[in-house]
């Protein structure tokens, strides 16, 4: 998991958020057994707060995920949507995302979790071309975000909010050479100059951006 601040601060960070539940705290700690090369993808329990906190602050009924992996920010998403709230929640691993599965039923937001298992370029594709999505958070392959970014903003609704996780990728986006960096760099710099939305990009873990659609 990157971080930008020293691991005291980071803890105290964590220690002035609101506490994860045991639900949250299990999940992490099972990612961490049973996956622990990959664990570091999950997002952290302050970004968790913040995804959160966004989705209720947007007022969402309806959001997108495009990275799942074991659930842990489809949690946070799903809990923060309104009553008959819906997650369309995009990922191509039905190993990781069987973990995620037997958390949402945990935490009792299966039903408002539609997952889609299949590359997600084609499930945003699919997604009808209206401005209807609430809110939605990019977090999976790092060359897709390009085109993540692009199909998600005309099905964004005025006022709706795209979330971009690792937008510095560890400082690399200021000079790093491979396809990743590229395409981080690339979708950065197509934010700041589309003037559909306004956006903020914060140095928060490994960078977050926020893009709100203006109209
Ligand atoms: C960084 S992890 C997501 C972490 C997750 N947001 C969390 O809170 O734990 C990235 C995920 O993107 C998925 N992924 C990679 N390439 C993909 C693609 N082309 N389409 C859909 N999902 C993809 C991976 O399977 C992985 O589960």
């Amino acid at each position: 998991m990157a971080n930008l601040i020293s691991p005291d601060l980071n803890e105290y960070v964590l220690a002035h958020c609101t506490p994860a539940d045991d639900v949250l705290r299990d999940l992490a700690a099972e990612t961490r057994d049973a996956f622990p090369d990959a664990a570091g993808m999950q997002i952290s329990h302050d970004e968790g707060d913040l995804l959160g906190m966004l989705v209720r602050l947007c007022g969402a009924q309806y959001a997108v995920e495009v990275g799942v992996f074991t659930g842990y920010s489809a949690i946070c998403i799903a809990r923060g949507l309104g009553k008959g709230g819906r997650l369309v929640a995009c990922d191509v691993s039905e190993e990781w995302t069987s973990v995620a599965r037997r958390y949402w039923v945990r935490a009792a937001v299966d039903e408002l979790i539609d997952l889609r298992l299949a590359p997600a370029i084609d499930t945003l594709r699919a997604l009808p071309r209206e401005p209807e999505i609430d809110f939605a958070f990019i977090d999976a392959d790092k060359t897709g975000y390009p085109a993540y970014y692009e199909e998600l903003v005309p099905r964004i609704r005025p006022g709706g909010l795209i979330v971009l996780d690792n937008v510095l990728r560890e400082g690399r986006v200021l000079f790093g050479t491979d396809r990743s960096d590229q395409a981080i760099r690339d979708v950065n710099d197509r934010i700041v100059a589309d003037d559909r939305v306004e956006s903020v990009m914060l140095p928060v873990r490994d960078g977050v951006t926020l893009a709100r659609k203006l109209g």
